[in-house]
């Protein structure tokens, strides 16, 4: 028997796409400057900006050009920076001392922030990785990376970096607990206000290979780094762990690689209700600057496409190296 379809008016979505004016009202989700962090990386010298060969219009700043960063930033209305620095080899040592080390680069490089620009929030990277050897985020004996000495470190350096002035610490290391630790030390200090933002699901991923150059961590990395950062293919172990650093104390959670993790934010995002962002890392990066640079793909649109789709998923905010990019495409109206 043939089934007559009722006679239903046509639904239309095209109506509301008609004009620019009729799709501004019928947009759902939207991206401002406020949704972005942006990630900047730290060297020693003065007056120095290094270009990173893997992350084109990236740089390696010194201190006082960071503050420049921080004033940039200011400028655009970008809310926060996120400093990662590169240790001299010479400071790289087993034990990682250099990490709570009061002058060292992160940590001068947020007095400088906190004294020339001080409304912009400084957030930190709490990992050992910049300071040994072997590129690993945490101490390593026999070729294992031990968890539970590696926090009693990971706190020491979450100290001098809230003593420095920083506003939110993110610690990327994945040691189980160490948000319960931090949060602990941070009270007992007397910094009950500053935040932290846990790199919460961080998958070990291919997505991170410029970055271990810009921090140079590329040569140095022996073997991988699968038995402390996440299976790519778990999602419910993600959520478990967000429930985790959140009753542990985390202010903030993070996903992290962030294109090919949507899902994972959405899921995060509407399960717990937590400011929730994404780290919209340096291969994600790379992958589309080398794109806009062979003509490929609209690198601009491609960009702002991405980042929306974040907001989309459920992000409050995205670190994305083009922040300051974004900002201005924000600021002249192309977004
Ligand atoms: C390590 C750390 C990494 C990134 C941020 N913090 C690399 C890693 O886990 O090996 C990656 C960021 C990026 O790729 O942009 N503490």
């Amino acid at each position: 028997m043939r089934l007559t379809v009722a006679p239903t008016p046509i639904s239309r979505f095209r109506r509301l796409r008609k004009s620019a004016s009729l799709r501004a009202l019928a947009q759902e989700t939207t991206l401002s400057v406020n949704d972005l962090i942006w990630p900047v990386f730290v060297r020693d010298g003065n007056n120095l900006r290094e270009p990173i060969a893997s992350m084109p219009g990236v740089e390696r700043r010194s201190v006082d050009q960071v503050v420049r960063a921080a004033e940039e930033a200011a400028e655009l209305g970008i809310p926060a920076l996120c400093l990662f620095p590169y240790t001299d080899p010479a400071k790289r040592t087993e034990d990682c001392a250099e990490a709570w080390n009061p002058d060292n680069l992160a940590n001068r490089a947020i007095r400088a922030i906190k004294a020339a620009v001080p409304e912009i929030a400084v957030m930190t990277d709490v990992a050992l990785d910049p300071y040994n050897a072997h590129g690993h985020d945490g101490l390593v004996q026999d070729g294992c990376i031990l968890n539970d000495e590696t926090i009693e470190a990971l706190v020491k350096m979450s100290l001098a970096q809230a003593e420095s002035g920083a506003d939110i610490l993110g610690p990327s290391d994945m040691m189980d607990g160490r948000i319960g630790a931090m949060r602990a030390a941070l009270e007992a200090a007397g910094h009950k206000d500053v935040a932290i933002m846990s790199y919460a699901a961080k998958y070990a991923s291919a997505f991170y290979g410029p970055f271990r150059d810009a921090v140079g961590a590329t040569a140095a990395l022996k073997g991988d780094k699968k038995t402390y950062q996440m299976n790519p293919a778990n999602s419910d172990e993600a959520m478990r762990l967000i429930e985790r650093d959140l009753a542990e104390g985390a202010d903030m959670v993070m996903v992290k690689p962030g294109m090919a993790y949507l899902d994972i934010i959405h899921r995060a995002k509407t399960i717990f209700g937590a400011p929730t962002y994404a780290y919209q890392v340096s291969g994600e990066y790379a992958m589309i600057k080398a794109a806009a640079q062979n003509g490929w793909i609209d690198g601009e649109r491609v960009m702002l496409e991405s980042l929306m789709a974040f907001r989309r998923a459920g992000c409050d905010g995205v670190l994305t190296y083009f922040a300051p990019e974004a900002a201005r495409a924000i600021r002249d109206g192309r977004a």
